[in-house]
C-alpha cells in the first residue's frame, strides 16, 4: 500500500484498533478490510454471498488505492463496537434550561463517538430578558456557549479526537454584538468555530446603508435597531483580527433545503460544509482527484471513466454507511435514516492541477473545477437514482422537493466538499479544494514534533528536472513560495502556486466554482497575507455573496498565535 510516513503515523496514533494496553491489533490494510467488510454488510440481505464478496473487494480496493476515503469516524469505528460513522451532526437548542442541558449531554455523547456538532443559539432569549419561573434574568447565548465549550473540553474523546463545534447566531439576534466579539481573545471558547447567520434582508440593508431590526426570538418583538453597515464592519474587523467569526448565508441554506416540510436549516456542522436539520447527521467521503488522471501519449489528462466509476462506488459506499451506522440518539437515528443525506466531495485538487500543469489562479482551473464538479454531481445523482430503483427512495421523499420533480433518488443530498484535514494526510495529497499551502513547510504534528514536508508532486518534478536539493527545500520553506527562485524554471513557478501567491478573489472564485455543483456547502479558507487590509476582508465577503457561496471563512496569516501550519519558521 502506498502510504507515506505521516499517514502511517496518524493511522497508528488514532485510527487503528488497539488493545487496552495500546498494542496495535491491526495494520492499515486490516483497517481498510474491517471498514470494507462492515460497510458492505449493508447489502447482505439483497445480494448473494459471492456478490457481497465482490462489493467488499471493490470498497477495499477503492480505499487501499487511496482513490476514495470515508470521513474519519467511519475509518475509526466501522466494524467495531462503537460503530458511529458520521462526522457531522446538528442539534437544536431550545430556549429552556432543560433543553439547553439536554443538548449539552447529547453533544457530549456525539463527541465521545468522534462526531462534531453544530448548533444555532438563535432561539435563546437575549441576555437580561426575564425568566418567568424564577423572576431572574437570562444569561444569553454567549454565556451558554461557554458552558458548551467547557463540556467539550472535559470530554476529550479518549484517543480519537477532541470534539469540534460550530456556534451560529442570527445577525438579527439582540446579543449579536457580544457574539461577534466573543472570540476576540484567542484563548476563549476554543472548542468552537463561530459564524454569523446572515440574512438577505441584512445584506440588502448593508448595501443601502440602512438600519435593520433586532428581534427577540422568544417573543418575536423588535427590541432594537442597528446600522447594518456598522455591524458588517464589526464582523470584518473581528475576522481580520483572528479569522472569526465566519459568515453563513442562512437564506441560501434554506433555499437549497430539499425537505422544507420537515424543518428549517439553522446550522451547519463544525467546519461549515454540511448544513443539516436539527437532529440530522451526515457521513462524508472524498475522492482523491490526484489519482483521477491518465497518461495519453505522454500527456496527462483527467480520467473521467475512472472518476465515474469511483463516484458510483463511493455513493454506494456512503449510502451503505447510513444502514450500518449506530446513531448516538434515537432522534438522530430517525432523522438521518429519513433523509439519507450523504456528502461526497474531493481532495487533492491542487495536486491534480499541478500534474495537469494548470495554475490554481487561472480561468482554466476555474472552468475545470466546474466541469469536474458538474460531472461528480451528475454521476452521484445517477448512482442515487439507481440505488433508489433497487432499494427504494429515502423515507421522507414525500416531504421533499424531489416528489414534485418526479425524480426518485435514494439520498436527499449527495455532494459536500469537506476540509479533509486528516484524510488528506492519510492519502498524502493537498487538502480538499485548497491550493498548496506551501511547496515545502514545517508541520507541527501531534506531540509538538516538527517535520519538513515537501509536496510530493513538486519533489518528483524537481528530481526529474534536476534542481532538487534539501538545501533548496529549506530555503523555500523559509520563504513560503517558489516565486523568484532563479534555479526553478518559470513555468514551474507559475504552476506551483501556494495559498499566499494567490489573491483572495481566486480563493473565493474557486469556492464558488465548486459550490455551483454541490448540494451542500464547500469548506474553504480564504487565506490572506498578514498585510491584508480590512477592505480585503470585506471584498472577499462581498465576492462570496455575489458569487453564490453559502458562507465564507477567511484567515489572515499570523493573526492567531498558535497555527498548525507555519511558513518561514525553519530553525
Ligand atoms: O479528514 P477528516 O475526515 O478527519 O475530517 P475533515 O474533512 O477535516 O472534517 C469533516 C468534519 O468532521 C468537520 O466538519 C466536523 O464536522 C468533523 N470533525 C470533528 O468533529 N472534529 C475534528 N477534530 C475534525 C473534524
Amino acid at each position: 500500500m502506498n502510504l507515506n510516513e505521516n499517514a502511517i503515523k496518524v493511522l497508528e496514533k488514532r485510527y487503528l484498533a488497539k488493545d487496552e494496553n495500546g498494542k496495535l491489533l491491526e495494520n492499515p490494510e486490516g483497517m481498510f478490510k474491517r471498514v470494507a467488510r462492515a460497510v458492505a454488510s449493508a447489502d447482505k440481505e439483497s445480494v448473494s454471498a459471492e456478490e457481497l464478496k465482490d462489493i467488499e473487494q471493490e470498497f477495499y480496493d477503492m480505499m487501499a488505492n487511496l482513490d476514495f476515503l470515508p470521513n474519519s469516524p467511519t475509518l475509526m469505528n466501522a466494524g467495531r463496537p462503537l460503530g458511529q460513522l458520521s462526522a457531522c451532526f446538528v442539534l437544536p437548542i431550545e430556549d429552556t434550561m432543560e433543553g439547553i442541558f439536554e443538548t449539552i449531554k447529547n453533544a457530549a455523547l456525539i463527541h465521545k463517538s468522534g462526531g462534531g456538532t453544530g448548533f444555532s443559539f438563535s432561539r435563546l432569549r437575549p441576555k437580561g430578558a426575564s425568566v418567568n419561573s424564577t423572576g431572574g434574568v437570562a444569561s444569553g447565548p454567549v454565556s451558554f456557549m461557554k458552558v458548551f465549550n467547557a463540556a467539550t473540553e472535559a470530554v476529550k474523546q479518549g484517543g480519537t479526537r477532541r470534539g469540534a463545534n460550530m456556534g451560529i447566531l442570527r445577525v438579527d439576534h439582540p446579543d449579536i454584538m457580544d457574539f461577534i466579539t466573543c472570540k476576540k481573545n484567542n484563548a476563549d471558547i476554543t472548542n468552537f468555530n463561530i459564524s454569523v447567520g446572515i440574512t438577505e434582508e441584512f445584506m440588502n440593508a448593508v448595501e443601502k446603508n440602512e438600519d435593520y431590526n433586532l428581534v427577540e426570538p422568544n417573543t418575536g418583538n423588535i427590541v432594537g435597531k442597528h446600522n447594518a453597515k456598522e455591524m458588517f464592519d464589526l464582523i470584518v474587523d473581528m475576522a481580520w483580527n483572528n479569522g472569526e467569526p465566519g459568515i453563513i448565508f442562512l437564506d441560501r441554506l434554506n433555499r437549497d433545503n430539499v425537505t422544507p416540510e420537515i424543518g428549517q436549516i439553522e446550522s451547519t456542522n463544525p467546519c461549515g460544509e454540511q448544513p443539516l436539520l436539527p437532529y440530522e447527521a451526515c457521513n462524508l467521503g472524498s475522492i482523491n482527484l490526484s489519482n483521477m488522471l491518465k497518461d495519453i501519449g505522454g500527456k496527462t489528462e483527467v480520467d473521467f471513466d475512472k472518476l465515474r466509476n469511483t463516484v458510483r462506488k463511493a455513493v454506494h459506499f456512503l449510502d451503505n454507511v447510513i444502514d450500518v451506522n449506530k446513531y448516538p440518539l434515537p432522534e438522530i437515528d430517525e432523522m438521518t435514516r429519513g433523509t439519507r443525506k450523504i456528502g461526497l466531495g474531493v481532495m487533492g485538487w491542487a495536486d491534480m492541477l499541478c500534474k495537469l500543469n494548470i495554475p490554481y489562479n487561472s480561468q482554466i482551473s476555474i472552468d475545470l473545477a466546474e466541469k469536474i464538479m458538474y460531472f461528480i454531481q451528475d454521476e452521484s445523482k445517477k448512482a442515487s437514482i439507481e440505488l433508489a430503483e433497487r432499494k427504494g427512495v429515502f423515507p421522507y421523499y414525500d416531504k421533499s422537493i424531489y416528489k414534485d420533480l418526479g425524480v426518485k433518488v435514494r439520498n436527499a443530498t449527495t455532494t459536500t466538499i469537506a476540509p479533509t484535514g486528516t484524510l488528506s494526510i492519510i492519502a498524502g495529497v493537498s487538502s480538499g479544494i485548497e491550493p498548496l499551502f506551501a511547496i515545502s513547510y514545517i508541520r507541527n504534528v501531534m506531540d509538538n514534533d516538527e517535520l519538513i514536508e515537501v509536496n510530493p508532486v513538486f519533489k518528483q518534478i524537481a528530481n526529474t528536472e534536476g534542481f532538487y536539493s534539501d538545501e533548496l527545500m529549506r530555503r523555500i520553506a523559509k520563504r513560503g513560495t517558489i516565486k523568484g527562485f532563479g534555479e526553478i524554471p518559470e513555468n514551474i513557478q507559475n504552476v506551483f502556486v501556494t495559498s499566499h501567491d494567490i489573491s483572495p478573489d481566486w480563493h473565493v472564485r474557486m469556492q464558488a466554482a465548486f459550490q455551483k455543483y454541490t448540494d451542500n456547502a464547500v469548506s474553504k479558507t480564504v487565506n490572506l497575507k498578514n498585510e491584508a487590509t480590512h477592505k480585503d476582508v470585506s471584498d472577499a465577503f462581498w465576492l462570496a455573496y455575489k458569487t453564490n457561496c453559502k458562507g465564507v471563512t477567511i484567515y489572515r496569516d499570523g493573526s492567531r498565535d498558535l497555527q498548525v501550519l507555519n511558513i518561514g519558521k525553519v530553525k
